[in-house]
């Protein structure tokens, strides 16, 4: 398999072309942006922390029946996915009131909601990702209601996994956000809806159930300081980097010195 062209740079991934049809290479950088760019910094080793961490719930996620795109981990920064068509929606699943949503509501921070709330944002970074509601899906034909019946589905489950992955090593999960694809399947000859994109410390809220301290990109939107120790010590805790390394040991520009611990 031969890694190819450019097919796509966002805000914190590549996409590159491989020779393999249907298949290609996302590459994780370590650039951290937040409010649609306004802020943006270079956060040596984020990149590979994602990749792992990433790797690792998504891996768990499919055993539990979860459809992903995610073929394997290739190196430290590089995963082959399955190529999808991108639905143009953020899908955001809320357990505890928090960022946005105290913001735009004003409803009190850290209120534990009745259950789980679902959210659309329409992916697009000029008009600041807005808030839509499913008529706008529908409408505008992001995607039909049978999908996003399946998606909503497929988000609460995978809610579920994850909040209990992350309370077994006392985290809570607090928000998440999701983006799913379609592809061709051949076999049933049918469009499926696979998770697409990552989840990590990035992509969620991680808060340490005893203390509150965040473990997630808050650490960077918020000015808080210490974001690679903590998503570090998600990495730790999830049992995925061996317990004896310490960030002042470890020098990020030169990765492949990095081991991490097989599961
Ligand atoms: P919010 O409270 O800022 O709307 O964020 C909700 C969740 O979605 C939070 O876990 C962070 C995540 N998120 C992204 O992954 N990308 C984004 O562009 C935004 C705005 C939020
Ligand atoms: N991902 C968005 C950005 O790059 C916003 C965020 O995560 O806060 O600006």
């Amino acid at each position: 398999m031969n890694k190819g062209k450019k097919l796509y740079e966002g805000k914190a991934k590549i996409i590159y072309q491989t020779n393999d049809k249907g298949l290609v290479i996302q590459h994780f950088k370590d650039d951290a942006t937040a409010f649609n760019a306004l802020k943006k910094a270079n956060i040596e080793g984020k990149g590979v922390l994602n990749n792992r961490i990433s790797e690792y719930l998504l891996n768990t996620l499919a055993q539990c029946g979860i459809e992903t795109h995610l073929v394997k981990r290739l190196n430290m920064r590089e995963q082959l996915i399955k190529q999808v068509e991108i639905i143009p929606v953020e899908f955001v699943i809320r357990n505890i009131a928090t960022g946005s949503l105290t913001k735009r509501l004003g409803i009190s921070e850290g209120t534990v909601l009745n259950k789980p709330l679902l959210e659309y944002y329409l992916k697009n970074d000029e008009l600041d990702d807005p808030l839509i509601s499913k008529e706008h899906i529908y409408s505008f034909e992001w995607a039909n209601e049978q999908e996003i019946q399946a998606i909503d589905k497929m988000s609460l489950r995978i809610n579920d996994i994850l909040q209990g992955v992350f309370r077994g090593v006392g985290i809570k999960l607090i928000d998440f956000k999701l983006e799913y694809g379609r592809t061709w399947n051949k076999d049933k000859e049918v469009n499926e809806i696979i998770l697409a994109d990552e989840i990590s410390p990035d992509t969620c809220r991680l808060w340490d159930i005893k203390t509150d301290k965040k473990l997630d990109k808050d650490r960077f939107r918020k000015d808080l300081g210490n974001l690679i120790e903590a998503y570090q010590d998600v990495a730790r805790r999830l049992g995925i980097m061996p317990e004896e390394m310490n960030i002042s040991e470890v020098n990020f520009g030169k990765t492949a010195s990095i081991k991490f611990k097989k599961k």
